[in-house]
């Protein structure tokens, strides 16, 4: 037998038992000639006693040897430990193991990096390129445990309610969703390349067209974008789809999921249906499409509030067009007049005009424009921010274009959200997002792109605007947002091939090229393609916010840094000459210089 019990399940209920453990020697401490050390592995750690007088000189000059990492399996009886000795911080703190035996399976080399350390002090290139000892050594066993079950969750959720998992094409054409492609060429057919897809979305429509009537993959994607904390070159979807449905099936079935497998996987009550907002009420409201509920600091349109003040500049403003409005922070006692001024100057270095702000502590009010402002204005402006009593709180607010405005109240709500310290991490606030417009224009191109993907759906009322005024075109889309990150995203697709081509045409796709690059989904759109729905959740970001990181390379066993490279493996690589050979590739090796 290599072992007869794991490094985290011995207790005093095993005292006297023989028994034997595996693992890795985690700290050795000599205590006046007596040698202790840990023995860990996956399962938690046993602390190992070894006594001179138990082994001959020899065996015991060996065990002094040992090395941190060293591989062993030891042999010896449980024992309880002195009373001042026991360790409640861990479950295997009541006993020790008196070691008899003790075999070393392999040795280590020193760890580049220390294990105590705090992670953010270890460099992430260094922490990628030692992946498996920083998985062997942190928290990441746990989540990447964590992730295996919340899936197998969602397909025992998914498989109850008739879905059938598919797996679609890797080596397939371009599928877009806003991100380049990653390709491969083919050596059977040379010039010509494979793309990866960026989702599955355009074989999960087929299979709508193929009478599936209801998929589901959790799906391998492949996105060539700019990375940040919550994006990877490569990630994964739960990736959903359903004929005959509306939008409420899709986001009523999701809740669902979301509640089964949260709840048995993490042990979080999640409390389901999940309020919504329109993408205009989010945008005017929290200036974003991504609202953190968590804090709800809202924004307010303050117009009518100054109109009846005599402060000059914000008249002027409003007689141009232009509107107030801001927030007001419960906290102020935390807003110190350095902060401010910060705020000021992070404000006009964005382009806008100055901060206006009003501190309310009970009676007392202090502001620049504190003499302009009588207790009629300071009573309708607390009841517009809605001030219930509060000690001291602080309205900021900027007057402008809204959409400007908007954008640098953002700058003011993410300086003041660091100073709320209180983590709320455990918090969980879900919320949908609906009524997204369906095209949005993009200035530099000078032409209408998709906010979502052009497969999307418009609004039936909507449809004869194609022609007409496809910027106030609403879509079908709606979007799932948690803790302020967008988790997911989905839509009720067009099933029309007309319809398809009207949104081609619109993002500026001339029917021939979209014929090129998408005529296997119009033909398909041909054959009584039915009405179909779906959505995919990001895997990733999920385990990410329920296991409380902060960025998804902690959910992910080997991911890219962030310019997309593998400092384990090296990747990516050069290849050799052969194989571009057989691919008909030339590396133009002065442009890449
Ligand atoms: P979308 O592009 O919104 O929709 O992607 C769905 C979800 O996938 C996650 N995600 C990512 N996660 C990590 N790294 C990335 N680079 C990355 N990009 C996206 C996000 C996102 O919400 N085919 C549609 C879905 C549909 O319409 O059914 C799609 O892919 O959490």
């Amino acid at each position: 037998m290599m072992r007869s019990h794991r490094c985290g399940e011995l207790n005093k209920r095993h005292s006297g038992e023989e028994v034997i453990l595996c693992g890795w020697v985690n700290s050795i401490r000599d205590h006046g000639g007596v040698i202790f050390f840990d023995i860990r592995d996956r399962y938690g750690m046993t602390q190992v006693v070894s006594s001179p007088e138990k082994f001959s000189e020899e065996e015991f000059e060996k065990i002094k040897e040992l090395r941190n990492e060293w591989v062993v399996r030891i042999e010896g009886v449980v024992k309880e430990r002195t009373p001042e000795t026991v360790n409640l911080k861990i479950p295997t703190g009541e006993i020790e193991v008196s070691l008899k035996k003790i075999e070393v399976l392999n040795t280590s080399l020193p760890l580049p990096f220390e294990i105590s350390e705090a992670d953010n002090k270890i460099e992430e290139t260094l922490k990628l390129k030692y992946r498996y000892l920083h998985i062997r050594t942190s928290g990441i066993t746990e989540n990447l445990r964590k992730r295996a079950l919340f899936s197998h969750r969602i397909r025992e959720f998914l498989i109850s309610e008739d879905f059938i998992e598919v797996e679609t094409p890797i080596l397939t054409k371009s599928t877009p969703e806003g991100a380049r492609d990653f390709i491969v060429p083919s050596r059977l057919n040379p010039g010509k390349f494979y793309a990866l897809p960026q989702s599955p979305q355009l074989f999960k429509q087929l299979l709508m067209v193929g009478g599936l009537d209801r998929y589901f993959q959790i799906a391998r994607c492949f996105r060539d974008e700019d990375l940040r904390a919550d994006r990877q070159p490569e990630f994964t979807q739960i990736d959903i789809e359903m004929s005959f449905i509306d939008e409420s099936d899709i986001i009523s079935l999701t809740e669902k999921m979301l509640q089964y497998a949260i709840e048995k996987t993490f042990n979080i009550s999640v409390e389901i249906p999940f309020p919504n907002m329109s993408y205009d009420s989010a945008m005017s409201k929290y200036g974003s499409d991504t609202p953190d509920l968590r804090t709800p600091l809202e924004y307010r349109d303050l117009t009518s509030v100054f109109q009846k003040t005599e402060i000059k500049v914000l008249r002027n403003i409003v007689e141009k067009g232009g509107i107030i409005k801001g927030f007001v922070f419960n906290e102020g006692e935390k807003i110190s007049l350095k902060d401010i001024e910060n705020i000021d100057r992070a404000i006009k270095e964005a382009g806008g005009g100055g901060l206006g702000w009003i501190r309310i502590k009970g009676t007392d009010i202090q502001s620049p424009f504190r003499k302009f402002l009588p207790l009629e204005v300071i009573d309708e402006l607390k009841s517009t921010v809605n001030i219930s009593y509060v000690e001291n709180s602080i309205v900021f607010f900027l007057a402008g274009d809204e959409k400007k405005i908007t954008e640098l109240l953002n700058i003011i709500k993410r300086a003041v959200m660091e100073k709320i310290t209180d983590n709320k991490v455990d918090t969980f606030k879900f919320v949908w997002i609906k009524n997204f417009p369906l095209f949005e224009f993009n200035s530099e191109e000078k032409r209408f792109q998709a906010v979502h993907h052009p497969f999307t759906s418009p609004k039936e009322e909507d449809i004869h605007k194609f022609r007409t005024d496809p910027g106030s075109m609403r879509s079908r889309a709606y979007d799932i947002v948690l803790n302020g990150i967008e988790i997911g995203g989905g839509s009720i697709r067009i099933n029309k091939k007309d319809v398809q081509e009207e949104v081609f045409r619109t993002i500026g796709l001339e029917i021939k090229d979209a014929t090129e690059r998408f005529g296997f989904l119009l033909r398909a759109l041909e054959y009584g393609a039915p009405p179909h729905g779906g959505i995919a959740l990001g895997l990733d970001r999920l385990i990410m916010l329920l296991t409380g990181e902060s960025s998804i390379r902690e959910t992910i066993a080997f991911p890219k840094t962030q310019k997309g490279t593998c400092p384990l493996t090296d990747a990516p690589g050069d290849i050799e000459e052969k194989l571009l050979k057989e691919n008909r590739i030339k590396i133009d090796t002065e442009k890449i210089k």
